[in-house]
């Protein structure tokens, strides 16, 4: 199975999981860049209210077609209970291109259902598997254990 990761990270946490993902799958990677400022409190502010208001925004153009790959694993940080705006503007826009999906988030403490949800509206897809990580666990590296169970769910 040709298994992308794809995600977007504005402080390292959710790259981080993209990366423990990418060499345990043996497989490619792309990550989301964003044409916003996002860094700072000001970055944080605008951020949460284009979550909230489920704004899209502008991204660097992708490198690698989703449609080549049977799987396509999406990673966002959870922004105001939401998925990020970049993340959802990439399933906005590669929707169609997408074969089977899974998801997985990191965050402070809440917000993963909604966002898994709200992620599967977007896609059109039901994803074969999900994760939701606090970001504390990511830091302590106590979050090994659930990258193995996704992985299993995943094969
Ligand atoms: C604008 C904004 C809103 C956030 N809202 C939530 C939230 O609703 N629930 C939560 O648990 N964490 C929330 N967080 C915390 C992030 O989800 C968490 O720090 C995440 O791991 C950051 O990932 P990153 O380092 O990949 O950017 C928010 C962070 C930001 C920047």
């Amino acid at each position: 199975m040709k298994i992308l990761v794809v995600c977007y990270s504005r402080t390292g946490t959710t790259k981080k999981v993209a990366e423990t993902l990418t060499s345990e799958l043996k497989c490619d990677s792309e990550e989301i860049i964003d044409t916003k400022n996002r860094s700072g409190i000001w970055g944080y502010l605008k951020s949460g209210r284009d979550a909230m208001k489920k704004r899209l925004t502008i991204l660097e153009p992708i490198k690698k077609t989703p449609d080549s790959y049977d799987l396509v694993i999406i990673g966002t940080p959870i922004w105001a209970w939401n998925v990020s705006a970049p993340v959802r503007t990439y399933i906005v826009q590669n929707a169609d291109k997408f074969k089977k999906v899974a998801f997985f988030c990191t965050m402070g403490g809440s917000g993963d259902v909604k966002a898994f949800k709200e992620m599967e509206s977007i896609s059109g897809k039901k994803p074969i598997a999900t994760l939701g990580l606090r970001q504390a666990d990511v830091k302590n590296d106590t979050y090994k254990e659930k990258v193995s169970k996704f992985i299993e769910e995943i094969r």
